[in-house]
């Protein structure tokens, strides 16, 4: 069996069980996997029903131009469909956007024009103003517009609403999903509370979108706008696509919440995925108190993680922006130690003066020294079963013939998380030199301490 072309793979994609990210949340928790698609997003869907209704009223004909406002993802999914009919294809989009995104569509063939993102909408710089005019001077051109096209929300609702409501055997409760267009929350919301009315509809919204205030109050309110960095979803201006009636709410999540939670879905689930399906989970975590455990709740998600490895798979473009925790590391630790003393022994002493010492300073384990030079590690244990298995030895014997390996050496500037690595049977410290040249030895008991 095969297909006859990439466009019919789209669509029919898994539904997957989320197990950890989702402890405290009293409900099943299904994730549609729409990185499935081969555009590798839900986008995918409504690109390829736009262009054929398009075809469908003769809006394009054969070798026109495909002219699109995309974040990337619909320019993907568009991309390929243009590949595979031989169209052309122009894109615009917003100096936000990750680079993978718009390589990526340049790979596929695509034009891409970078607009400013902080204009208004009607500025004739904004991506949306560039993709009109466009269309008004490209002859055989067709301006698919995703905002407004309600072939975008109609994917969802031939597609989309019914895989899930056949996957979940009609059990879905709650359908949560990003809001960008709000093709895929309208349209798959739609379908599913036709089947069944009493479903929730829950939409992710961000800081610095309109959708929330304007679903609750009716107001359409500027002062709501501001700049964020979650991609895909929230918007500054109303879409024709979102169907504030379908939605019942609207929760907003923070760029920070949104990034952390797509980390965790890469790390605890082993599913890389893009930064909305974090806000999408960090949404459901804000909502959980409104969940029960007979709920059946499913998650859409828009895109895969690929095309954000520069961003929140980064760890210095994470810290640079607040949204990692500074790790504690080892020289945090060494402040934190009351006993900054390095004890050590040399070679030359032996058994009986070790033991002694480590008795005197209640201490489990020392390094060993000739000199300068670190050449060994004891332990009271290495100490304690050299002298029950030799009952007659001579303690009297030198350290150095009973002395285990030196405790690694590590850089003040290492990460504890990468420190207790270290730590471990063979090794029950180590040892850290600071900037001033003195040596510190560190143990699990000053991590603990210092945590
Ligand atoms: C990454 C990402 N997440 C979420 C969305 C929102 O989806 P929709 O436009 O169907 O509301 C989009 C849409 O552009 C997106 O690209």
């Amino acid at each position: 069996m095969y297909y006859s072309n990439i466009l019919e793979t789209i669509g029919n994609t898994p539904m997957v069980k989320i197990n950890k990210v989702v402890a405290g949340i009293p409900a099943l928790v299904l994730l549609k996997g729409d990185t499935f698609n081969p555009g590798h997003s839900i986008k995918d869907r409504m690109a390829l029903k736009m262009l054929e209704d398009a075809e469908k009223r003769g809006d394009i004909q054969p070798g026109g131009t495909i002219i699109e406002c995309t974040s990337g993802n619909t320019g993907m999914g568009l991309a390929i469909a243009a590949a595979v009919k031989g169209y052309h294809s122009i894109f615009t989009t917003s100096d936000k956007q990750s680079k993978e995104k718009i390589d990526l569509l340049k790979a596929m063939g695509a034009e891409v024009i970078v607009c400013p993102t902080n204009v208004e909408p009607d500025d004739p710089k904004s991506y949306y103003s560039v993709a009109r005019k466009l269309s008004e001077e490209m002859p055989n051109s067709f301006w698919v517009n995703q905002y407004d096209n309600l072939s975008n929300r109609l994917a969802h609702y031939e597609s989309t609403g019914p895989e899930i409501w056949e996957q979940t055997g009609g059990k879905i409760t709650h359908l949560i999903a990003g809001v960008g267009t709000g093709g895929t929350i309208s349209g798959t919301g739609r379908y599913l509370k036709e089947q069944n009315p009493d479903l929730k509809v829950w939409g992710i919204d961000t800081y610095g979108s309109v959708f929330k205030k304007y679903h609750e109050t009716g107001v359409f309110d500027e002062k709501e706008i501001y700049p964020y960095i979650t991609e895909g979803i929230g918007e500054d201006i109303l879409p024709k696509n979102v169907d504030f009636e379908v939605i019942d709410l609207f929760e907003k999540v923070t760029d920070k919440d949104g990034a952390l939670m797509a980390r965790r879905l890469a790390r605890e689930e082993g599913i890389l995925l893009g930064y909305s399906a974090g806000s999408a989970f960090a949404g459901l975590h804000q909502l959980k108190d409104q969940l029960t455990k007979d709920d059946i709740v499913v998650v859409v998600i828009h895109d895969h993680g690929s095309r954000y490895v520069g961003k929140i798979y980064n760890d210095d473009w994470m810290r640079e922006r607040g949204f990692l925790e500074e790790e504690l590391k080892v020289k945090d630790i060494i402040a934190k130690k009351e006993d900054k003393a390095f004890r050590s022994v040399q070679v030359t002493n032996t058994v009986r003066e070790v033991f002694k010492m480590m008795k005197e300073n209640d201490i489990s384990q020392m390094p060993v020294m000739n000199g300068e030079d670190i050449q060994g590690s004891v332990t009271e244990s290495t100490i304690l079963s050299f002298l029950l298995e030799n009952p007659m030895a001579n303690a009297e014997k030198l350290i150095a013939d009973i002395m285990g390996p030196a405790f690694p050496i590590v850089s003040e500037d290492l990460s504890c998380r990468q420190m207790v690595r270290y730590i471990n049977k063979n090794s029950s410290a180590v040892i850290a030199r600071d900037k001033t040249g003195t040596l510190h030895i560190l143990t699990e008991y000053d991590i603990i301490q210092a945590v």
